[in-house]
């Protein structure tokens, strides 16, 4: 089949921050850029970041960046590649005074700088008082990171395909990628869209689970994507559950409103957090406080009739904070759990938020990937970068207020690698001519309804086996159930059918090809967690408490075939500075 195409010097599929930092990198530099986004850009999740963004400006309390890579190591639980949590500390007051000069209104001190509030797991002087690091606009950030790039995307002449799914990557033998196939969702025409490097920022996939606060949108493209096109995921047991979703619905109510001085309490009243974290509480890192809340509620001192949460007590800050620094989460609130935190406090429990791991990728955004014939290489062309990618600056868990760091870190890092690249790749490689087969055999497969089994009830499944089997506190026995579910889920798959026989909306192909993408990255992500035989960060196992270093302190690396596990070294050296070995790891 002949496809209309479109051809640019580089591609970035996904228009969240990371992918429009790094289009307005090669924007600003006059190349022809494309940004292929599956909903209108300023509708990709970093909209919904609602906390903030690090950086040891010091604005309120005394900073710098050598405490805040202190902070990501120990949070990553020392799993995190010490180069690019090195790289990434250092960039980060720079990347935010950028922004700021972008236009991003963060709101401000009286003093007129830029307003930072205490998050989880920061600190200063290498743990001894709680630092004030998170950079915030109200309990917006993320919208107003967002609609800042998009703004500069469009004064830069970024060309946005909006509303266009991305398909599969399409690759020559010598194993350089040249593009994707994308479907437009609005005619269900597929598209060919040339280009000389690829970048790959489509987020997260926290929608494999039953309750996330994740957009419905996160379902994990980027990864199946990776995964088809023979590139290994790495780290994928490691998803974090954000300890206060609204409890039963899973939106998310920003770790800001303890940042500003809220607080957990149990059934009786009581602040538990002190007893789990005696030094910093309730701005524990985030496993630590879904580890608390999990445990409380076990113990029978849970809230509500069910006794099924607890309560984030935020009444005592008074109106006016609440309605100047929290007013989102105020609205979500009143809407989602009918609760005005002004009076009442909030019911809130762990929910899937964020995933750690994702395509190997280095500081510079290349795709790093084992060769057939030896150890891991630069993907030539190929780019991947923020919740898709793992760099890894999380590790095993994540901080709050560092993804929006790493995703604008990083996109303007891959851009500026991705201009290098095309200096010397002067040249478009000629597209082999049976490239785009697969991509539309995939599409073909969803072009007519049938009986068999049903998309819905699969992704139901799916969700269910994830909550069920690879939630906030794993056992082997339960995890290897789990993958066999999963295993027998991939099988239902391949019998699915579109059910509506008169007519086939292109929504319901696209939610079928969705659904292939997650359950790739369900499978990888129980299969990983099935395999290590520790507690690290997110990865909490019954049957194994402890962190394991000398066994474990090392990355994995998932593979297509559904079952193959690889495993490599964690970068412990940083670029400049003195390594921070693994210590144990208290809050
Ligand atoms: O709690 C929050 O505002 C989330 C921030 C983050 O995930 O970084």
């Amino acid at each position: 089949m002949s496809l209309p195409k479109r051809t640019f010097d580089a591609l970035v599929i996904g228009a969240g921050g990371g992918g429009l930092r790094a289009a307005l990198q090669l924007a600003q530099a006059d190349l022809k850029v494309a940004v292929v986004s599956k909903v209108f850009p300023t509708r990709s999740h970093t909209v919904a970041a609602q906390g903030g963004i690090n950086a040891a400006l010091g604005n309120i309390t005394p900073d710098n960046w050598h405490w805040h890579m202190y902070d990501t190591v120990k949070g990553s639980d020392y799993l995190g590649d010490q180069d690019a949590i090195e790289f990434m500390c250092r960039a980060a007051a720079q990347t935010v005074y950028e922004l700021e000069h972008y236009g991003l209104p963060f709101s401000r001190l009286d003093n007129g700088k830029i307003y930072q509030r205490p998050f989880g797991g920061q600190s200063t002087d290498f743990g001894v008082g709680q630092a004030t690091r998170a950079c915030a606009a109200a309990d917006r950030t993320g919208h107003a990171m967002l609609h800042t790039l998009y703004q500069q995307n469009i004064r830069a002449k970024t060309h946005f395909f909006d509303e266009f799914y991305a398909i599969d990557l399409i690759k020559d033998e010598a194993g350089y990628v040249l593009g994707v196939v994308a479907l437009e969702i609005e005619t269900g025409e597929p598209l060919l869209i040339e280009s000389r490097t690829t970048l790959i920022a489509t987020g997260g996939a926290a929608r494999i689970f039953r309750t996330s606060t994740n957009a419905l949108i996160n379902t994990g493209d980027g990864l199946g994507m990776a995964l088809r096109a023979g590139f290994p995921l790495q780290d994928m047991e490691f998803f974090q559950f954000h300890p206060t979703g609204i409890a039963g619905v899973g939106n998310l109510i920003s770790e800001a409103a303890r940042g500003e001085g809220g607080y957990l309490v149990n059934s009786q009243g009581e602040r538990f957090m002190e007893r789990y974290a005696p030094h910093n509480k309730d701005l524990a890192s985030r496993d630590v406080v879904s580890r608390a809340i999990i445990s409380e509620v076990r113990a029978g001192r849970g809230c509500g009739i069910h006794a099924d949460h607890v309560l984030l007590k935020m009444d005592h800050l008074g109106a006016d904070k609440i309605l100047s620094r929290l007013p989102g989460i105020r609205d979500l609130s009143r809407r989602f759990a009918h609760v005005d935190p002004i009076d009442n406090p909030i019911p809130v429990f762990p929910t899937a938020h964020y995933m750690m791991g994702g395509i190997p990728s280095n500081r510079h955004g290349q795709v790093v990937a084992p060769t057939a014939t030896g150890p891991e290489e630069p993907v030539p062309g190929l780019y991947a970068v923020g919740e898709c990618a793992c760099v890894s600056v999380h590790g095993a868990n994540r901080l709050g207020g560092n993804s929006l760091l790493d995703i604008v870190v990083f996109g303007r890092a891959a851009g500026s690698h991705m201009l290098n690249y095309l200096h010397e790749n002067p040249y478009p490689r000629p597209i082999p001519k049976q490239a785009a087969e697969p991509a539309l055999a995939r599409l073909a497969r969803w072009e007519k309804g049938g009986q068999g089994e049903s998309i819905p009830d699969i992704r139901e499944s799916m969700r269910r086996i994830m909550e069920d089997h690879c939630g906030v506190f794993r056992t082997g026995d339960s995890l290897r159930a789990g993958v066999e579910k999963m295993q027998q889920l991939r099988d239902r798959m391949s019998r699915a059918v579109l059910h509506d026989h008169s007519k086939i909306f292109n929504t319901a192909r696209i939610e079928a090809l969705e659904l292939e993408n997650m359950l790739e990255t369900a499978l990888a992500s129980i299969v990983s967690a099935s395999a290590r035989e520790e507690s690290r960060g997110a990865h909490s196992r019954v049957d194994f408490p402890a962190r394991d270093d000398n066994n474990w302190l090392k990355h994995s690396l998932f593979f297509y075939d559904g079952q193959r596990l690889d495993y490599k070294p964690v970068r412990l050296k940083p670029l400049t500075v003195e390594s921070f070995p693994p210590l144990a790891r208290l809050y």
